[in-house]
């Protein structure tokens, strides 16, 4: 089936290897180098506000980036009253949306120097940032078109911070999409994006009863907004711990038919044979474990290397890791960028200290001292039993394994509960298809790296503790948000 309007397929990007675009990007930044940006409640009617708050530059303490003023219990209970499911037809819902995308786009300079200063994106990143919200947007809208059954009413929308406009933007656009009410809670971290976005919707006619903005903390705003029994479904994106959390305020508060579209946390192994091209795996590696620092969902965790080839594999996978750039996330030259904040820093550093201590360290770059960075670092394991929890940050565990004992490596696999993303290296064909038929994670790469799912052709999430699905950026995700009957058209 045709995914996209013929005018509207995925967003066009920017190649950071083209001098022009890298020059457009330059100068549509430099206003926000050192501006201020604030995030407010944004309600149907007046906020009040509550304690305010600044954001400070992960990767550098001496650059406030605005402030961030918090949502008031008042807000909170007049944003409840105030939700309405949006009165307008799917075509104009789409179109509006479209225009969203539009908006996006033509404030792309802002949205880079935003994300990087607020959330620590490489301009890499910030590029797949907005591509990714762009596209959420164009494939949602072609989904509003298709979509025959009602709005559920008022959505609760909670992100995280490692894509803090994507993700955002992605539930939001889902929830609007098939016509609902949506109360919008951002990640702690990162309001000052998402204020931006939430006027831009606003700025297309998304009407503001139904989009209103309340930034705050998870245990407050977003406890809040999943315990009331007027909330008729919640999308959550962050760890699983909080995922668990939402699912018992809901099961106490909620009507019992109300959905949660939960996407939460990995355990990602990747496997690397005999076979496979020792250069192309090893540059997938470095952007499996060290793009985005490591934070990301799908980031590579475990990587299990055969045997036979590990001492000559990881020779050069550590002489290419010398090669990556650590540094202030402006600077187009950055490879990998600073930890969201000093709190996971100083765990993640406690975490390779006690691996240091039993001389499971392989190899260790060097950070910049101040601001929230952490070393790109591997780290010794038997297999992925040895992970209790998920490192989200540049820190990549490393196993061998012998060929006859490849099943083994993916039950083990398969048995952390986890199920979000697997790399598979190797040129033997019936090797993929015993390995895909067997691990049971929501997205299967092969010979590439495993992050960066692209909308309408990688639809994206988990299975067991990774997620509830449908997948975001997949045909069953906006139907998910409709009230019954569901009827897709063609279907
Ligand atoms: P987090 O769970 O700490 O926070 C996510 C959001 O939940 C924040 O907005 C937070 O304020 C809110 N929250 C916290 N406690 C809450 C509560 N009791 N009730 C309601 N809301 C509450 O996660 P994070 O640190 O922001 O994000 C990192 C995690 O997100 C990682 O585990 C990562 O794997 C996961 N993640 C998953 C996906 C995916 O698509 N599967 C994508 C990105 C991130
Ligand atoms: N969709 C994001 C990725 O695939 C989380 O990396």
């Amino acid at each position: 089936p045709q995914l996209f309007a013929p005018e509207r397929g995925n967003a066009r990007g920017w190649d950071l290897t083209c001098a022009r675009d890298l020059e457009e990007i330059e100068a549509a930044r430099a206003p926000f180098r050192t501006a201020q940006f604030s995030a407010a409640p944004i309600l149907a009617g007046e906020a009040t506000g509550g304690e305010t708050a600044p954001i400070i530059n992960p990767a550098d303490p001496g650059d406030t980036v605005g402030h961030v003023t918090q949502a008031s219990a008042q807000d909170i209970a007049a944003a409840l009253d105030a939700a309405r499911p949006w009165q307008a037809s799917a075509g104009e819902r789409a179109r509006v949306l479209e225009r969203v995308a539009d908006l996006y786009e033509r404030d792309f300079g802002k949205i880079f120097a935003i994300v990087a200063r607020e959330a620590g994106k490489t301009q890499l990143d910030a590029v797949g940032e907005l591509r990714e919200a762009v596209d959420f947007l164009h494939y949602y809208a072609v989904q509003a078109r298709k979509l025959a059954a009602p709005p559920r009413g008022v959505f609760t929308c909670i992100s995280p911070w490692n894509f803090p406009l994507a993700i955002f933007t992605g539930q939001i656009a889902g929830a609007l999409a098939a016509g609902n009410a949506v109360l919008a809670k951002p990640a702690e971290a990162t309001p000052l994006i998402a204020h931006l976005a939430v006027e831009l919707m606003h700025e297309a006619g998304v009407p503001r009863t139904a989009l209103q903005f309340l930034p705050g903390e998870g245990g407050v705003v977003g406890r809040a907004l999943t315990s009331d029994p007027r909330v008729s479904g919640v999308a959550f994106t962050g760890s699983t711990g909080t995922a668990q959390a939402i699912r018992r305020a809901m099961a106490e508060h909620l009507d019992p038919a109300a959905p949660l579209i939960a996407e939460t946390g990995g355990l990602n192994a990747m496997v690397v044979d005999s076979t496979a091209l020792p250069e192309q795996a090893v540059r997938d590696i470095l952007a499996s474990s060290f793009q985005s620092a490591g934070q990301r969902c799908s980031a590579l965790r475990c990587l299990y290397v055969q045997e036979d080839v590990a001492e000559s594999f990881t020779e050069m996978l550590f002489g290419a890791m010398e090669e990556l750039t650590l540094g202030d996330p402006w600077d187009l030259s950055t490879d990998v960028g600073p930890l969201i904040d000093a709190r996971a820093q100083a765990d993640f550093r406690a975490y390779i200290d006690a691996a240091r201590a039993e001389g499971r360290v392989l190899k260790e770059l060097r950070a910049p001292k101040s601001g929230h960075f952490l070393a790109p670092t591997v780290i010794r394991v038997p297999g992925i039993k040895a992970l209790e929890r998920e490192i989200f940050g540049p820190v990549l565990h490393l196993a061998t394994f012998k060929a006859a004992d490849l099943q083994k490596v993916i039950d083990d696999v398969n048995a952390t509960g986890y199920g979000l993303t697997f790399g598979l290296h190797t040129r033997i064909d019936n090797r993929v298809q015993e390995v895909v038929e067997r691990v049971r994670v929501g997205n299967t790469y092969v010979n590439r790296n495993q992050i960066g799912a692209v909308v309408g052709s990688q639809p994206f999430g988990g299975e067991g503790l990774s997620g509830t699905g449908p997948k975001a950026g997949g045909p069953n995700y906006v139907p998910r948000f409709a009230g019954s009957p569901l009827r897709m058209e063609g279907a």
